[in-house]
């Protein structure tokens, strides 16, 4: 199976509505504490949010999806289109395809392209990290996109789901603390769907990575994409596992996060999600499955459709919490049910 089959597979697969986890992200375990008196005029309220030292327009951060085959290259193009439009950051797919074969570069380079002031951030897998990145490969990551900055993704769960997955992960970390002192730019590191826990984050923090995007279950699952592939007629037990995104972003509360900031995902579905995602401690939020599906459905139109909605949505729940902005938002805004 090439590569790029495999990208179009995950794409189809993700897109079709038979990936999600059958557990849940959690959101649905808080409700928000109703204002009656806000004290608030809609038309004022600040949904902007500052992540990294960047200013965003909104709390959302599109998460990193494909490239390395010309169709790819079309849906990095509308994400890279939009995220200028309305300064929001984005996420490239691995990169390590265009490492590999330096013809597809193009899927990637079209970004900046589509895309000459937005943040931007590289991609790449904890395993291509193991014995280090070369130069040359780090400089190529970066200057493809001019990236703002590099994500690093951890996903030995769907690796190990994969027929032709990576089966090694001693030396990831040390690729990560490696990548860190050979670059300027902020590292990111996220899961896949399956979760970072306050034990992976505090090795991460150990990393020196500068955020962590926690990328919980609830959402799409990898496992699952990957045993589709496989095998479609038979169930198999890892499809449901992961830490859901509410439990990692708790966990992450009981731990000393220094100065390192929280990207929630896994499962954002809403302005609900994205709301909840920062009362519990996260700067902003991110998704994948929505994006693309809007994309594939209707291209520009279904993505600017969805990313209205939730916009509005947003900026109601804002005023009827009483919240003048985006950082008002914290955790006395939600009860349990
Ligand atoms: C089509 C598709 C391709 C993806 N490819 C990548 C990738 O190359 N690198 C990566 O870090 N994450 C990748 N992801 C994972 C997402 O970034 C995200 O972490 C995961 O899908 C959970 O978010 P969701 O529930 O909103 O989909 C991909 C997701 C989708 C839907």
């Amino acid at each position: 199976m090439s590569i790029t089959q495999r990208k179009k597979d995950h794409v189809s697969l993700t897109v079709s509505g038979q990936s999600a986890y059958h557990k849940t992200t959690g959101f649905e375990r808080y409700d928000f504490m109703h204002h009656a008196l806000p004290e608030v005029n809609i038309d004022d309220i600040d949904v902007s949010a500052r992540f990294l030292n960047h200013h965003f327009s909104f709390p959302l951060f599109i998460s990193s999806m494909t490239g390395g085959y010309s169709e790819a290259g079309a849906v990095n193009a509308v994400i890279a289109r939009f995220c200028e439009a309305h300064n929001l950051p984005f996420g490239v797919g691995s990169q390590r395809i265009m490492l590999e074969k330096p013809e597809t570069r193009e899927s990637f380079e079209i970004v900046r392209k589509e895309a000459p002031t937005a943040f931007i951030a590289a991609n790449i897998g904890g395993a291509q990290l193991i014995d280090g990145l070369s130069d040359d490969h780090i400089s190529d990551l970066i200057d493809s996109i001019r990236a703002d900055a590099i994500i690093v993704h951890l996903n030995p769960l769907q690796e190990l789901m994969q027929a032709e997955g990576d089966r090694n992960f001693q030396g990831i970390r040390e690729g990560i603390r490696s990548l860190e002192q050979k670059t300027e730019l902020p590292i990111i590191v996220k899961e896949t769907g399956a979760g970072i826990s306050s034990v992976v984050a505090e090795m991460l923090i150990e990393c020196g990575v500068d955020a962590i995007d926690v990328a919980g279950a609830g959402g799409t699952s990898w496992a699952k994409v990957e045993n589709l592939r496989n095998n479609p007629k038979s169930d198999n037990p890892f499809d449901d596992w992961g830490l859901p995104t509410v439990d990692c972003l708790l966990q992450l509360r009981n731990i000393d996060l220094q100065d390192i900031q929280i990207i929630s995902s896994g499962g954002i579905r809403s302005s609900f999600d994205i709301a909840k995602s920062i009362c519990l401690g996260a700067q902003i939020a991110a998704t994948a499955q929505p994006v693309i599906q809007a994309i594939i459905e209707d291209g520009y139109e279904g993505l600017e459709n969805l990313y209205t909605k939730w916009r509005s949505d947003f900026k109601i729940l804002l005023c009827l919490l009483g919240c003048e902005r985006t950082g008002d938002l914290d955790f006395r805004h939600l009860r349990t049910v």
